[in-house]
Order: C-alpha cells, then sequence, then structure tokens
C-alpha cells in the first residue's frame, strides 16, 4: 500500500511540471509584464544587473555611485549603539554624527528649503505627486547637496546596514520643524515590495539640531522598554504626556534612531507607525536617511 502512494508521487512531480503548472500559466497569466533591461524606465529601480549602469537608476532620488570617491574626514566611527527591539528591528544609536557633521548639514541646508509635502504613497518615484496638508504635516525641507560629508554619510549608513546588495540610500533631506511643527502617525514604508518588488526597507532618524522643547520621535506600538538606562533617550516616567503610548524619543543633537520597516517577507511592520511630535518652543532640525530596496524580481515574494 505504501509502495503504491510512494510511485504514484514519483509519477506526480513530472506530472506537475511538465502539464499541470504550464496549463495553469495558460489559464491564469501573472499580471506583471515580465521585466526586460531593454525597456527599463526611470520608474524601475531595478537592479536587474549591478554592473549594468544602463537600467538609468534615477539619481535625483538615489545616492547612486557616480566615481566619486568618498573620503571620510571624520575618522573611524565613534558611535554607539542599543538594541530597542529585535522585531522589527530597532537601533538607537548615539553620536551617530559628530556635533561638527550637523551643523554643517544644517548649514548647507538653509538655502534649499521648501514647504514639506504628502505624497500619496512613500515610493520615491511617486514624489511628483504631493498635497499640503498643515494638520498632518507642517515642517519645510530640505535636499542635501552630495558634498564630501553627506557622501561620507551615505558610505556611513551603508556599512551599519552590512554593505546589504541592491540598497540604495535614497538622496538625504533634512526637514526642519518650527514652534508647532510636526508630522502625524504614518509609516515610511508603502508596501510595494510584492508588487514593484522594492520598498522603503528602513529608515535613520537624526537629529540635526534639538534647540527645543517637544518634538519627540513617538512610536506608539513599539513597547516602552524597562531599565532607566533607556531614560536618558526615551521620555520616562512624568516626562510621559497623558495619553501618549510607546516610545518617544528625545530629539538629542547627533544622535539617531534607526529601524526596519519591511521584514524578510516583504510585508511591511505595523509597530513602525510613527509621528513627529509638535515643537512646543525652540527649532528642530532632522535628517532622514531612508533606504531603497530593489531585488531581482521575484527574490520578495
Ligand atoms: C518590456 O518589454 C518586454 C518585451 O518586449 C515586454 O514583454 C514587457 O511587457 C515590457 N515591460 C515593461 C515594464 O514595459
Ligand atoms: C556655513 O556655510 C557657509 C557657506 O555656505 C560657510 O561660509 C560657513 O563657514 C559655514 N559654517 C559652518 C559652521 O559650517
Ligand atoms: C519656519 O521658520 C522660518 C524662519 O525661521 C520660516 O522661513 C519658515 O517659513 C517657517 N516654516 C514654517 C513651516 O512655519
Amino acid at each position: 500500500m505504501l509502495n503504491i502512494n510512494l510511485s504514484s508521487i514519483f509519477y506526480l512531480i513530472p506530472l506537475y511540471f511538465l502539464v499541470i503548472a504550464p496549463l495553469l500559466r495558460q489559464l491564469f497569466p501573472s499580471n506583471d509584464p515580465p521585466f526586460s533591461p531593454d525597456n527599463a524606465s526611470n520608474d524601475d529601480y531595478n537592479d536587474y544587473n549591478d554592473e549594468d549602469t544602463s537600467l538609468n537608476l534615477n539619481p535625483d532620488v538615489l545616492s547612486l555611485d557616480d566615481g566619486t570617491p568618498v573620503t571620510c574626514t571624520a575618522g573611524p566611527d565613534t558611535y554607539r549603539v542599543h538594541i530597542l527591539s529585535q522585531a522589527p528591528l530597532v537601533i538607537y544609536i548615539e553620536d551617530f554624527l559628530s556635533h561638527a557633521e550637523a551643523d554643517h548639514l544644517v548649514n548647507i541646508s538653509l538655502p534649499n528649503y521648501t514647504p514639506s509635502t504628502l505624497y500619496s504613497s512613500s515610493q520615491p518615484q511617486d514624489q511628483d505627486v504631493k498635497t499640503i496638508d498643515k494638520t498632518k504635516r507642517l515642517s519645510d525641507r530640505a535636499l542635501l547637496p552630495r558634498d564630501p560629508t553627506v557622501r561620507c554619510i551615505e558610505s556611513r549608513a551603508r556599512s551599519f546596514q552590512g554593505w546589504k546588495p541592491h540598497l540604495y540610500i535614497e538622496r538625504m533631506w533634512a526637514q526642519r520643524y518650527n514652534v508647532s511643527g510636526h508630522y502625524t502617525h504614518h509609516y515610511d514604508w508603502a508596501g510595494t515590495a510584492k508588487g514593484r518588488g522594492g520598498d522603503r526597507i528602513s529608515t535613520f532618524m537624526v537629529y540635526l539640531k534639538a534647540e527645543c522643547v517637544g518634538g519627540g520621535t513617538n512610536f506608539p506600538r513599539l513597547r516602552r522598554p524597562r531599565g532607566s538606562g533607556w531614560c536618558e533617550f526615551i521620555e520616562c516616567g512624568e516626562e510621559v504626556k497623558e495619553g501618549v503610548e510607546g516610545v518617544t524619543f528625545k530629539p538629542i543633537k547627533g544622535n539617531a534612531v534607526f529601524w526596519e520597516n519591511v521584514g524578510k517577507d516583504g510585508v511591511g511592520w505595523e509597530e513602525t507607525w510613527h509621528a513627529a511630535f509638535p515643537v512646543e518652543s525652540g527649532e528642530k532640525v532632522g535628517l532622514n536617511i531612508w533606504s531603497w530596496y530593489q531585488p531581482p524580481r521575484g527574490r520578495w515574494r
């Protein structure tokens, strides 16, 4: 009896691959057009072949390797890391930038500020679909020119993430929040891993200037860690306002919060829902370092 079952399985396997699967493909063709490097547009952030620069990865939104050597005058990295959560991965980074680097980035951002917009999605290629809604987001933002300091920080962000292949650091933006400046709860990921094959896999939220009261970065769905060691970096005890849930990071110059937006399965982490609380007095400038991950087609399915 057992023998009969086993041998029928041996017949069923080739039957599936040779007959049933092709038949299913005929009956239910995939909605995704096959990717071809010949007709890849700027919208296709697909490094089908890392060596093939003809793929037109968009340098307006991604900090691509353009052959400019990276020279870090800052010396070896001296930041210190503290793991807040493993799933999703959330890591607090002390002194990710030196104060001199933070001051420099604020300085080079000054000529470039325009009001921040909201996107219908967080995909960098859709950044022309914008609206301004001051109830949801009130801040100014500035694209940073890729000077040697910016390139050094791009390289630090790549190294932090283990030089993950197919990961592109997006062009960096400074965000300036005046009194009452804020950004209501939102995700940085778009949920496009399965459809487009790419998504914003991680975020570094770096504080460049923190001369303010308020302006914390709140994650209501993260569990507040135990231990007073964290109270230097997150709101604890009486600092936590009535009704505020989860973890609120205090703005501290040079420090950063790193988190993973999308898991290995390509699904966005609900726990990364976060907000920039209103600045009550003073001014805050933040730096967003987003990483776009675009593996070869099919890897994230
Ligand atoms: C690219 O070209 C191939 C072959 O001509 C076609 O089948 C496919 O649909 C095209 N892909 C896109 C994204 O236009
Ligand atoms: C700020 O930038 C200006 C030029 O844009 C430069 O002259 C000045 O030294 C910079 N200051 C700092 C603190 O980096
Ligand atoms: C923030 O303040 C600066 C001047 O300090 C001003 O130019 C800018 O428009 C203000 N932005 C917002 C969103 O209020």
